[in-house]
């Protein structure tokens, strides 16, 4: 098992990783003193998948309840938030019990919530069961629900006790997930890791068919670069921004697809193509390390209707994107793998062309 430290002020807190981790779950709960009171915060169809493997890790005699929501980003809702509160004060959760959120993303958010507002703030554990919650929504602290209005404005920084990020249960994630866990994965090397990104060079084929060495290091490697980055900027006042390489692109791709056809870890892979078209046209990257950027997202394969996207419209959304201010476009650019730099001031004619590299006109 590897241990990776979330140096963050007051709230430090480790990540674990390794495949068959989870039998560790009883003494890390016991060095926290959470073997009393656990709610497991999870979905039916993810509980019912590795319901034994957990059961069989949790601390013996400990008051274990489970708490099912439903499968999709449709649960991060204030809906079921009140419903989840409304249970855990039928079922007599104190202050001293301990959420553990057993899913992806979503589970995560939501669960991490629950646990920042229930009477005022309880423990919280992360079990992270897809590749993006693995290596990316688990860590940080960052947790929230959606409002009609918009996605993930609903909000709390609350850090985990521990992130237990095991492998095994990646066995059962479908292919879509696993390509969209290896869009933050790839982010990460373009703008942080030039080893990882000729890692992935030499191993995409193997991820995608989860190989589980593979896997595993691509897991531990991620995990480490998200920690350093929000360690550094916990509350997102400079450098987490960073990790929004390819996704303001990405944004309003997603807007375009009504959330739908196209998950957002795909989305994310074609916004890292404009991403590097756009740095390529500014002269920032070489035309080399720019074919070198493309022919690694290439081999993952996505399938998307591009015959109503314009671009006109596509630009307009990036500057209704949240993180727009005074109408400027900035975005987060690769000048070299491994590398990033920032453009505050977008050009609308570069943007233009970058959108070709994805539009294919
Ligand atoms: N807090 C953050 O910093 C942060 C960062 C990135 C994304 N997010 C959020 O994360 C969410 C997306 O997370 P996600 O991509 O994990 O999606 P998800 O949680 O919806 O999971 C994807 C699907 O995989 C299924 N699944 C989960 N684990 C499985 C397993 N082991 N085997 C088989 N099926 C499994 C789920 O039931 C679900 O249908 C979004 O709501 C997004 O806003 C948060
Ligand atoms: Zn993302």
């Amino acid at each position: 098992m590897n241990t990776i430290p979330v140096e963050i002020d007051h709230a430090p807190y480790p990540i674990y990783t390794g495949s068959n981790i989870i039998s560790n779950l009883a003494e890390k709960l016991a060095e926290k003193k959470l073997t009393r009171q656990i709610a497991i915060i999870t979905s039916k169809h993810i509980f019912r998948l590795y319901e034994k493997i957990l059961r069989a890790a949790l601390p013996p005699g400990a008051d274990v309840q489970v708490l099912y929501v439903p499968d999709g980003e449709g649960a991060k809702s204030l809906e079921q938030t009140e419903h989840l509160y409304t249970w855990l004060l039928e079922e007599k959760f104190e202050r001293s019990a301990a959420i553990l959120a057993f899913g992806g993303g979503v589970i995560g958010d939501l669960a991490g919530f629950v646990a920042a507002t229930y009477l005022r703030g309880i423990a919280f554990v992360q079990i992270p069961t897809t590749l993006l919650a693995q290596v990316d929504s688990s860590i940080g602290g960052k947790v929230g629900i959606n409002h009609p209005l918009g996605k993930n404005l609903i909000g709390a920084f609350k850090q985990p006790e521990f992130v237990l990020a095991d492998s095994q249960f990646l066995a059962t994630l479908p292919d879509a997930e696993i390509r969209c866990g290896l869009g933050e994965v790839l982010k990460y090397g373009f703008i942080l890791n030039s080893e990882l990104f000729t890692y992935l060079e030499e191993n995409l084929e193997a991820a995608l068919r989860r190989d589980p060495d593979v896997l595993g290091h691509l897991i531990t490697y991620s995990a480490a670069e998200k920690a350093r980055v929000v360690a550094e900027d916990e509350k997102e006042a400079g450098l987490r921004m960073v990790l929004n390489f390819g996704h303001t692109f990405a944004h309003a791709l997603e807007a375009e697809y009504k959330f739908g056809e196209l998950k957002h870890g795909e989305a994310v892979i074609l916004g890292m193509k404009c991403a590097l078209s756009y740095a390529a046209e500014a002269g920032t990257l070489t035309s080399a390390d720019f074919q070198r950027g493309l022919d690694l997202l290439n081999r993952i394969p996505i399938s998307y209707d591009k015959s109503r996207l314009e671009i006109k419209r596509l630009i307009e959304r990036m500057t209704l994107d949240k993180k727009v201010k005074d109408g400027q476009i900035r975005l987060v650019l690769s000048d070299r793998p491994g590398h990033f730099y920032l453009e505050n001031q977008a050009e609308v004619r570069r943007l233009e062309t970058a959108w070709q590299i994805v539009l294919g006109r």
